[in-house]
């Protein structure tokens, strides 16, 4: 795929505090590109950089091999679909849609074909004479999808754009927004601190964090590949232990952590001393079959409705979860009960040590 958005070397600061620190990020044409984070880390901002609502103050912005750092908003081929939406509430539906392109002195007919193709899309076809506060959330977040296709940016950024809505919908919409993204192969650079959203949705993910990036990947690679324990962390649940690196035998990595010896398949440069060692609540079994053995006894057991979690303390009083799918409930142990948990070694993530961790 061909580059599209480039950011070279980002930095910016708001008075003395630096919130995002030279970020670099290549996005594809027709990519569903993530910026995930937790809520403060600088996405929002990074997207006002993107869109020209700001300047940064170092880096540059190229947009299909053109520098556009300095461009003002209204000039970039960009628009940006924001968390509220920013409906105009005196105008209808229609009117809402329409305004870039008469703005841009579009003729009326051509207005009113790309405004009903548009509203078409976003399956809102015949809601042109609505009012905005005469709409559902969910239907004002489609009209605001709308008034940004209509332009036919090379690029969409969207901020939070489910953030506001409930569960169900947002399940519903992210399903529309994906087929929508598709329909269209518009470029789609949307922020989120939704790991859920971001994995269901994004060709790519740049996992963010204190305005730097951790990791820039595609899902499958983040959740079973991830290069940090904030990533490891962000998505989905982990356990982690502490470990020691004992050296490399043939293709495995071996490894002790609280006195167990572990295994996990050796990555290409081979880490040594202490690291962490993650392993996912849904890889570990309870009957003690897998090459990695753990000795716990058991807490507690919580039934979630699609899985049992089974928590299980060490005897040096690290707490596991794991996940049990389909159990009936005679076949989970009980509390207080002697188990052995085990994993399969190219199942467990070996992670650097966390020197600067927060938690
Ligand atoms: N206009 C501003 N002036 C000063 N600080 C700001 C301003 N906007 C955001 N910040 C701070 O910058 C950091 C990043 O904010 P933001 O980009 O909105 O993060 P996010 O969208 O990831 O929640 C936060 O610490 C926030 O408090
Ligand atoms: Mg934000």
């Amino acid at each position: 795929m061909k580059s599209l958005l480039r950011l070279d070397a980002i930095s910016t600061s708001y008075g003395n505090t630096r919130v995002l620190n030279d970020i670099d990020i290549d996005v594809k044409e027709g990519e569903f590109f993530f910026l995930l984070g937790p809520s403060g880390c600088g996405k929002t901002t990074l997207l006002r950089i993107l869109s020209g609502l700001m300047h940064p103050d170092e880096g540059t912005v190229w947009l299909g091999g053109k520098d556009i750092t300095r461009l003002p908003a209204h000039q970039r081929d960009i628009n940006t679909v924001f968390q509220n939406y920013a409906l105009f509430p005196h105008l209808n539906v229609y009117d809402n849609v329409a305004f870039g392109l008469r703005m841009k002195k579009r003729s009326e007919p051509e207005i009113r074909s790309k405004v009903e193709e548009a509203l078409r899309l976003v399956s809102l076809p015949d809601f042109g004479k609505r009012m905005p506060t005469q709409m559902s959330g969910g239907q004002m977040q489609r009209v605001a999808l709308a008034r940004a296709i209509v332009n036919e940016p090379a690029v969409l950024l969207l901020d939070e754009p489910l953030g506001a809505l409930d569960v169900k919908l947002r399940k519903q919409m992210q399903f529309e927004l994906k087929q929508l993204q598709r329909k269209l192969g518009t470029t789609f650079i949307c922020v989120t601190h939704d790991q859920d959203e971001a994995m269901t949705l994004g060709d790519r993910i740049a996992v963010m964090n204190h305005g730097r990036f951790e990791q820039i990947a595609d899902a499958h690679t983040l959740y079973n590949q991830p290069a940090s324990h904030f990533v490891c962390d962000f998505l989905g649940d982990c356990n982690f232990l502490q470990a020691v690196v004992n050296g490399r035998v043939d293709d495995k990595l071996s490894l002790t952590a609280e006195g167990n010896p572990i295994s996990a398949s050796a990555p290409q440069t081979t880490p040594s001393g202490a690291c962490i060692i993650g392993v996912r609540p849904e890889k570990i079994s309870l009957d003690g079959s897998r090459e990695n053995r753990v000795e716990a006894s058991v807490e507690q057991v919580v039934f979630t409705g699609s899985h049992y979690t089974v928590i299980a303390k060490t005897s040096r009083g690290t707490s596991l979860s794991c996940r049990m799918f389909n159990d009936r409930p005679s076949a989970l142990p009980e509390t207080g009960q002697a188990i052995t948990l085990s994993w399969h070694h190219t199942d467990t993530i070996v992670l650097p040590p966390n020197l600067s961790q927060s938690q």
